[in-house]
């Protein structure tokens, strides 16, 4: 808590439980004299947002709605050219914490608040992000429910008893938390590792199987995805479209064991069908573009990249060298990418690049190839060369044991003799 709390805060605002207490909380418990709430847009459904317009409404809270859906929508594309993925998840709601701590911090600066507040546990690694973005700046950070020590059946007692408007009070079976780049699921049931979800927490995907396979075309430039069968499209709008088609198709579903950052493994599930096509056709090209050696390093790079976007430290010095490397590799990979959406998978079954570091004649069999006047034959040498240190490390080896074992049998006897 603050040595001297006065003035507005700007509370990170969803219309749920957690959020709702968090008004009179912060005024009560804390003692400010407001607050004010901001809800970012960053591709939830419509109907999140009528919630939380309607709860404001009710508790007589100021409310701020901010679109920061192309913003988001970048950051996935710059995990795109990272082929990001945490355990195999690629990152949906890692990435747009960030960007809603940002576009909350902006509101409240304009607003002249003088404190930030969120309504995360202490479990959870939303805390970590919104904080690892609201403590470089001067203002005071709050943390109700954390700070608070507050439990949901808390929660739901203290709404009933202050008349808060929660209804069904805990939102819902499940724990579910929805953007553009993925949808998330957890709670209840799903919180047993062995519990098998029925189709029921499914909302963006549908059963693999139930859909005509389907090809699409992604034309890539420098990394980023900016037409879909051959039409120009912004990136917003191509990870839409791309949720709706691959959703059909069931592509795109993963049931984790989550290692949080605190170290609590958590069971998640999550639907991200754009995202799996745009990582794959993405990589399909870099494996087209890019050496050999680029390649095995890159996949160290794109790991560590993908961790700083777990931990929401996208601006982390770290993250930006990362992100020099990449930007190098993507001069590269422009061209295009052929998908094929079936049977709950996007799979790659084509790929074209001016780039590309391949030379059908080299490779061919049935060519008497010369690419740098190389010719079958040259292989010889090569041929007996290769593993010849391992040959050889292994005769050594042998002849040394070999040794040993006769001096045991002859030693044994003169140690005998002596
Ligand atoms: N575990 C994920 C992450 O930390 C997502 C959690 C989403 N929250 C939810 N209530 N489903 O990035």
């Amino acid at each position: 808590m603050t040595s001297d709390p006065s003035g507005t805060v700007a509370l990170a605002f969803s219309g749920g439980l957690d959020t709702t207490v968090c008004v009179p909380l912060i005024k009560e418990e804390y003692g400010y004299d407001d607050v004010i709430g901001v809800t970012v847009d960053v591709g939830q459904p419509a109907k999140e947002f009528d919630e939380a317009e309607e709860t404001a409404e009710e508790l007589g809270l100021e409310h701020f709605v901010v679109d920061a859906k192309a913003e988001f929508a970048d950051l996935c594309m710059q995990s795109v050219k990272a082929n990001g993925t945490y355990q195999g998840y690629p990152l949906g709601t890692a990435l747009a914490r960030p960007v809603i701590a940002n576009a909350i911090l902006e509101v409240a600066e304009e607003q002249g608040c003088s404190a930030l507040a969120h309504g995360c546990t202490g479990k959870g690694n939303d805390q970590l992000r919104f904080e690892a973005v609201w403590r470089a700046s001067d203002l005071d950070v709050l943390a109700p429910i954390r700070e608070l020590g507050l439990t949901r059946e808390w929660e739901n007692e203290y709404a009933a008893e202050k008349g808060l408007p929660v209804e069904g009070g805990d939102g819902g079976r499940w724990s579910i938390d929805t953007n553009l780049w993925s949808r998330s699921v957890e709670g209840s049931e799903l919180e047993d590792p062995s519990y098998v979800p029925g189709e029921e927490i499914y909302d963006w995907t549908t059963a693999p199987g139930s859909a005509e396979t389907e090809t699409l075309e992604l034309t890539f430039e420098q990394g980023v995805p900016v037409a879909l069968d051959g039409e120009a499209i912004d990136a917003v709008e191509l990870i839409e479209q791309l949720n709706e088609t691959a959703g059909k198709h069931g592509v795109g579903r993963s049931d984790i064991m989550e290692d949080r950052m605190l170290g609590l493994k958590v069971r998640e599930n999550y639907e991200h069908p754009a995202a799996t096509v745009l990582l794959n056709a993405h990589e399909a090209l870099e494996s087209l573009v890019l050496t050999q050696e680029e390649r095995a390093f890159k996949q160290q790079v794109d790991q560590r990249w993908a961790q700083k976007g777990y931990e929401g430290l996208v601006e982390a010095p770290l993250t930006k060298a990362l992100e020099s490397f990449i930007e190098q590799t993507q001069t590269k990979v422009t061209g295009t990418v052929t998908v094929k959406l079936d049977g709950g998978q996007a799979r790659p079954v084509g790929r074209d690049s001016d780039y590309a570091v391949y030379s059908e004649s080299a490779a061919s069999f049935n060519e008497e190839a010369v690419t740098d006047d190389i010719e079958q034959d040259d292989a010889t040498g090569v041929a007996k060369y290769h593993g010849f240190q391992s040959r050889l490390a292994n005769r050594v080896a042998a002849n040394v044991a070999a040794k040993q074992a006769e001096a045991a049998t002859d030693g044994g006897q003169t140690d005998d003799s002596e």
